[in-house]
């Protein structure tokens, strides 16, 4: 199988210096650390209470989730699914990793599965438009709704819209073209899946929003457009032997975790994910969610107001070296770059040599999009090196289910470790409440009414500041 590895030699001291980098002495400090936290990562699995890392080998899940692709792929021509945050970022990774970006755009004959959807907005010119393009195939689309507790404002809005529309059009058999992923016991959405019967998807107890992508979450839609989701959870098996590893030297997960520790407490909170691939580019948006709710605490385990947190910023070679890499090179120098890299892409494609007679040019002709695209990365690499700014590299020998699977698990594992360094509570995100209720308040949402006056009259601008 493919392996994905880590590469962190120009995060080091030796590479960028003492003051940017990290140095043999403060690896070898944080080394027990790791193994404890390797100890206890090991502990909690056996307790049942760390079951994201189990999710691979949950044979009911994958069993229950194959036997929903089977009942909805033949009668599928769209899929829409409706989520956000934790229920929609890894769908939307998955998606464009895997697929062509033009999956959505090719005729029905040629693509291997539905169109597909993901509507993590509520945004009613984005919502409009999708119905309006979905409307002729109504009867072939399904509607895969994802909400862990089933009261997200959102996800609750865009379902009750394409619930009566499904209504509208096939009367009572509507229920036949919803699949629900909720909580397998309790919440809203369990309860109406109840009431009106639809078939149901479960988001495994105690496997949180952003650590859900490798269950149901993510895996049906990603089946659905032709994914290997076998394959993916292999990767992420894969990974899980390397991530056990009690020796920060031997697991690419807690050295992911060291370099960014190390780092932060030397003045580079800012983690930005450079994918020199645009296939890979969602998977930066799916870790800027995973870094920023799991690392940005108020309070940690052990002392209050330690407003821990590192910013996770997403980039794309080559578009952002014509935008960012100024501000990377030559602004502070307060970010570690971890580009991912690909081997080799899908496509072997050359640059013709038509204009080989031009001089300035000719350097193009006869080669290949995948060395531009990899030199490009490198001379990035290189330029930032010599302004003494850290990177590592993460390298996908090659695109695939497996690859992707193994990324994605790397990235769960690295920030649990990170999160046991900064001693936070990396599986909770208190502060995301207080947003939800006022949106409630405002929304006119029965017990909020006390919260609503106190917000209103921010509505009214004040003038003075309004230019
Ligand atoms: O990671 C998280 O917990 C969040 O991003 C949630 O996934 C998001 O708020 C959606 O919640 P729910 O699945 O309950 O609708």
């Amino acid at each position: 199988m493919d392996r994905l590895s880590l590469y962190w030699k120009n995060a080091t001291a030796a590479a960028v210096g003492e003051e940017h980098g990290v140095s043999p002495r403060e690896l070898k400090a944080l080394a027990p650390r790791i193994r404890e936290l390797t100890r206890q990562f090991a502990e909690q699995r056996k307790a049942k209470e760390l079951r994201y890392r189990d999710l691979p080998y949950d044979t009911d899940m994958v069993d229950a989730i194959h036997t929903e692709i089977e009942h909805f792929r033949d009668r599928c021509d769209v899929l829409v699914v409706l989520g956000i945050g934790g229920s929609a970022l890894g769908n939307i990774a998955l998606q464009s990793a895997l697929n062509p970006p033009t999956y959505n755009l090719v005729s029905d004959r040629v693509r291997h599965g539905p169109q597909v959807f993901v509507l993590d907005n509520v945004d009613p010119d984005q919502i409009k438009a999708t119905i309006e393009l979905i409307a002729p195939k109504l009867r072939k689309t399904i509607v895969n709704v994802i909400s862990k507790s089933g009261e997200t404002a959102e996800t609750a809005a865009q379902f009750i819209l394409f619930r009566d529309l499904l209504q509208s059009r096939l009367g009572a058999k509507y229920r036949d073209n919803i699949l629900a992923t909720t909580d397998p016991r309790g919440g809203t959405l369990r309860e109406l899946c109840k009431a009106e019967g639809y078939r149901t998807l479960e988001v495994p107890d105690g496997v949180g929003g952003r650590f859900s992508v490798l269950s149901a979450v993510g895996l049906f839609s990603a089946g659905m457009c032709g994914a290997d989701i076998d394959a993916i959870l292999k990767g992420a098996s894969t990974m899980d032997k390397c991530v056990k590893e009690p020796e920060l030297e031997a697991n690419p997960a807690a050295m992911i975790a060291a370099i960014n520790f190390i780092l932060a407490s030397k003045g580079k909170p800012l983690s930005v994910m450079m994918s020199y691939s645009s296939a890979l580019y969602y998977l930066a948006d799916w870790y800027r969610q995973l870094w920023a709710e799991s690392l940005g605490k108020r309070d940690g385990l052990k002392k209050k107001d330690l407003y821990a947190g590192l910013t996770p910023i997403k980039a794309l070679g080559t578009t952002d070296q014509h935008s960012q890499v100024q501000l990377y090179r030559e602004g502070p120098n307060d970010k570690l770059i971890t580009f991912l890299e690909v081997e080799r892409f899908g496509n072997r494609l050359a640059i013709p040599s038509s204009l080989k007679s031009v001089p300035a040019l000719d350097y193009l002709a006869g080669a290949n999009f995948q060395t531009l695209i990899n030199s490009e990365k490198l001379a990035t690499e290189y330029a930032l090196l010599e302004s003494r700014r850290p990177t590592m590299t993460v390298l996908f020998p090659q695109i695939n289910a497996e690859t992707v699977g193994q990324f994605i698990y790397m990235f769960e594992t690295a920030v649990s470790y990170l999160g046991g360094l900064l001693e936070i509570n990396t599986y909770d995100q208190p502060a995301v409440q207080l947003g939800k209720d006022a949106t409630y308040a405002l929304m006119g949402k029965s017990g909020f009414e006390a919260l609503a006056a106190k917000i209103r009259p921010m509505a009214a601008r004040d003038k003075k500041f309004l230019i």
